[in-house]
């Protein structure tokens, strides 16, 4: 990967190709001014190249003569090889001693599972999916061949290909004469496996040889979101993924509003008809996209939470919130897409990753199952960071799990200029600690319109770290800063001004968004402290983190840590699944094994109630604090804070 080496303060980063010269100086810590969110406008992150090129835009922000000497803006520049960058005096936001003082930031992220992680864990499950597409030609009746067209497909089926009894679909006994004839003969029949004690089933009849033409859906149906990956059953091959937001979504953001709206007169129909208008939007996004025919998708596995998959399903969801919190079920009987309202082959299968309990679903499962963790010799926990936290701590002889109510905070929701991660939201922020300014970059790299989760999290470690806010998330007013003030009687840290914002107002964090944040970031820490507890086990014993969620994979761990969102774990220790929900789904649909081993997950998992549990509760109190009320338990932070050039040391560092 080319290096991006920046001047004065000597920091080197190596980036991928393509990364902008912002983003490259946010990973060495090297502070530059960004106030348009790195789109371009404002102007403030001009840098000059010393050495090296860069892909960069022209810009009314640089003069021709700044453009002749080298200089560009670093939002629009793209690294492409090795550079030499040298930050201006007026570019820089301030003294850099204590920049320099600073940790390294560079890889903080813990890593990705790789391709080859994925290939070892699918190639290791056998492919063998719920369906199978058999071609036959069978002989014309005569009237010496008298016997049924049924027990004409049937005799072929065995002759040719060994199947013995099966049962048939009403729908496809109706259609059977037709189909064999107009098929002249030579048709494909599409078979399920029968369940355990059960006869496989045919569920469809298609003229002339379709075998090859035999595909799947793997479906992650989350609260906020929806994504599809079409999967040829033949080969494994991954066609193509879409994604949409869950349409659900008018009808309440998190899991409990979508119970409440359930119970309304035609509540749960709705629910039930928007989420499969959801996946029938992205089946016909695929369809267009790869030229698979409908008719050829014959099996969907889906993943979702357990509220998710009983709405899907179409079944009253209120028990899971009232106590004891009880689902309808927890292993979720296969039916046929169409009585879903789903729009694939006649007679397609619907199957879905089983959960645990009411607040630990299928894609928890799921995630366990794709990272690898139900057959992990090592220590490990896995997060899920929603609207709940999710989450499981163990290896392949138990699993123990819980949930916990973090509420929408990390996706926007009870935050005054939170958002989800669209583009224009603020998603890295860093704090100068001498001069008390931001450095902002946005998805996109546009005017910032609000904060999403990995924005806010930077957000409240970096007020912290600066001093600008203490422990229990209120503000040093005694700064005196212009970015800090109150309004209305709430003090609030403006991080974005309306002049370079895309919503004509200042984006602001403020004291009431902070203890929601701090709410958030203390039950998730206390759901992983009371696993531990638990088990009797010190933070010290978890020999590996994994972290999914499309959230979890914009998470900087050294931020997360320092927040107390996360216990102190060293970097090598994490991992990211990234949509473990998706990736799990997609394994139950290609193998059998994949399918048991799911199953043995959610049947062997034990299931922690968080509400009835007194250490719960103590380990939340302890957690409202920045990071915890035990420093002793986060000595990076406290070394960070040490050295941070933290403005009022508010925070009482040991020595
Ligand atoms: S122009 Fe680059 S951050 Fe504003």
């Amino acid at each position: 990967m080319p290096r991006v080496r920046f001047h004065p303060n000597q920091r080197e980063v190596e980036v991928a190709v393509g990364e902008s010269l912002l983003r490259a100086a946010i990973l060495a810590g090297v502070h530059v001014n960004a106030s348009c969110g790195g789109s371009g406008v404002c102007g403030k992150c001009r840098v000059v190249i010393e050495q090296g090129t860069v892909a960069s835009e022209p810009s009314a922000k640089i003069t021709p003569e700044q453009a002749a000497a080298g200089h560009v803006l670093a939002c629009t520049s793209l690294v492409t090889g090795d550079v030499e960058v040298r930050v201006p005096v007026e570019s820089q936001m301030g003294d850099t001693r204590s920049v320099l003082a600073r940790e390294h930031r560079t890889v903080t992220h813990g890593s990705a599972l790789t391709p080859k992680d994925l290939g070892e864990l699918f190639g290791d499950f056998e492919l063998d999916p719920a369906t199978r597409r058999l071609y036959v030609e069978l002989p014309p009746p005569t009237l010496e061949d008298t016997i049924g067209d049924l027990e004409r497909l049937h005799r072929e089926l065995a002759r040719v290909h060994g199947v013995g009894e099966f049962t048939v679909d009403h729908a496809c006994l109706t259609q059977l004469a037709a189909r064999l004839r107009s098929g002249k003969w030579k048709i494909t029949a599409t078979l399920t496996r029968g369940g355990e004690g059960e006869c496989p089933r045919l569920i469809g009849i298609d003229a002339g040889d379709r075998s090859a033409r035999h595909y799947g859906l793997a479906v992650d149906i989350g609260t906020t979101s929806v994504v599809a990956e079409l999967v040829d059953l033949s080969t494994r091959a991954a066609l193509g993924r879409e994604s949409e937001y869950n349409a659900q979504i008018s009808c309440g953001d998190d899991v409990i509003s979508r119970i409440v709206y359930s119970m309304k007169k035609d509540g749960l129909s709705k629910l039930q008809e928007l989420v499969a208008g959801t996946i029938n939007t992205l089946v016909d996004r695929l369809i267009e996209k790869t030229g698979v025919e409908r008719d050829d998708i014959v099996y969907l596995v889906a993943a979702g939470n357990t509220t998710m998959i009983h709405l899907f399903y179409g079944i009253d969801p209120r028990h899971i919130r009232e106590e004891p919190y009880i689902p309808t079920m927890n292993f979720i009987p296969t039916v046929e897409a169409a009585a879903l309202g789903l729009r694939i082959a006649r007679g397609a299968r619907v199957y879905c990753v089983p959960g645990r309990a009411s607040y630990v679903g299928g894609d928890i499962t799921a995630g366990l199952l794709a990272s690898g963790v139900f057959r992990s010799e090592k220590l490990t926990l896995f997060i899920d960071i929603g609207t709940n936290g999710e989450m499981a701590l163990g290896n392949a002889e138990w699993l123990l799990s819980c949930a916990c109510s973090a509420g929408p905070a990390f996706e926007g929701g009870s935050v005054k200029h939170g958002m989800r991660a669209v583009m224009g939201a603020i998603e890295t922020v860093r704090i100068n600690p001498d001069t008390l300014e931001p450095m902002i970059v946005t998805i996109g790299q546009q005017r910032a319109k609000g904060i999403c989760g990995s924005g806010l999290i930077d957000t409240v470690a970096e007020l912290f770290l600066t001093g600008v806010i203490n422990e229990k998330g209120r503000f040093n007013l005694d700064l005196g800063h212009p970015r800090i003030r109150v309004v209305g009687g709430t003090a609030e840290y403006v991080l974005v001004r309306a002049a370079d914002s895309a919503i004509g107002a200042d984006i602001a964090i403020t004291e009431a968004d902070l203890d929601n944040l701090i709410r958030t970031k203390g039950a998730i820490y206390a759901g992983i402290a009371t696993l531990l507890e638990q088990m009797e086990m010190p933070v010290s014993a978890i020999e590996q983190v994994y972290i999914a969620g499309g959230f979890g994979r914009y998470l900087e761990l050294d931020q997360a840590i320092t927040i107390g969102l996360l216990p102190e774990v060293s970097e090598d220790k994490v991992k990211y699944v990234g949509n473990g929900s998706l990736l799990g789904a997609h394994l139950v649909l290609l193998s059998q094994a994949a399918r048991e081993s799911a199953g043995a997950i959610a049947r062997n998992m034990t299931y922690l109630e968080l509400s009835t549990n007194p250490g719960f509760m103590d380990n939340y109190v302890s957690a409202l604090f920045l990071p915890h009320t035990d420093q002793h338990l986060f000595p990076s932070v406290l070394k960070r804070v040490s050295r941070g050039g933290r403005a009022a040391g508010a925070y009482p560092v040991e020595s």
